[in-house]
């Protein structure tokens, strides 16, 4: 949608941003270079796909599925108990990437995600 005012407008569903999380942990689930933050979560990444999608639902402009669901999440605090530093950052980052380049979205939206997406990402290290 190019007169989109939200992220969550741009991607049109929820179902659409379900399938962005789908690739994004398909993605952490093969690449041989993401195995640390893969090995951070537990087998099934499924329980994962949900938490992810429905928080992202809401925090890029849509409902919030995630607290109708799961109640109140602080992101940061969500990541104390793993070892998260830049490495780890750019492997998260990385999926993310190779999932937004898979999906409908244009260039423009992509870009601003992936903008609005890093400073979150660093507040989720434990190394600062
Ligand atoms: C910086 C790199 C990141 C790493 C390595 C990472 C890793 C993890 C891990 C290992 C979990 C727990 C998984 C499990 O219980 O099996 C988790 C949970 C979660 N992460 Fe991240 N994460 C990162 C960044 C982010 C970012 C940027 C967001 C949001 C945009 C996010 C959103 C979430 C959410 C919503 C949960 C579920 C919290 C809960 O319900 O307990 N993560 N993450």
């Amino acid at each position: 949608m190019t007169d989109a005012k939200t992220p969550f407008d741009a991607f049109g569903s929820e179902a659409a941003v379900h399938q962005l999380v789908r690739v994004f942990y398909q993605k952490m689930n093969t690449l041989p270079e993401c195995k640390r933050i893969r090995d951070m979560h537990k087998g099934d990444l499924e329980p994962m796909i949900d938490k992810l999608a429905t928080f992202l639902v809401g925090w890029m402009g849509g409902p919030r599925r995630y607290q109708e669901k799961f109640g109140s999440v602080v992101i940061p605090a969500a990541h104390k108990a793993f070892a998260i530093g830049e490495a780890e950052r750019d492997q998260w980052l990385l999926c993310m990437r190779l999932a937004l380049d898979e999906s409908e979205l244009d260039t423009k939206w992509r870009k601003a995600l992936m903008d609005a997406l890093l400073p979150m990402a660093d507040m989720c290290r434990t190394d600062l």
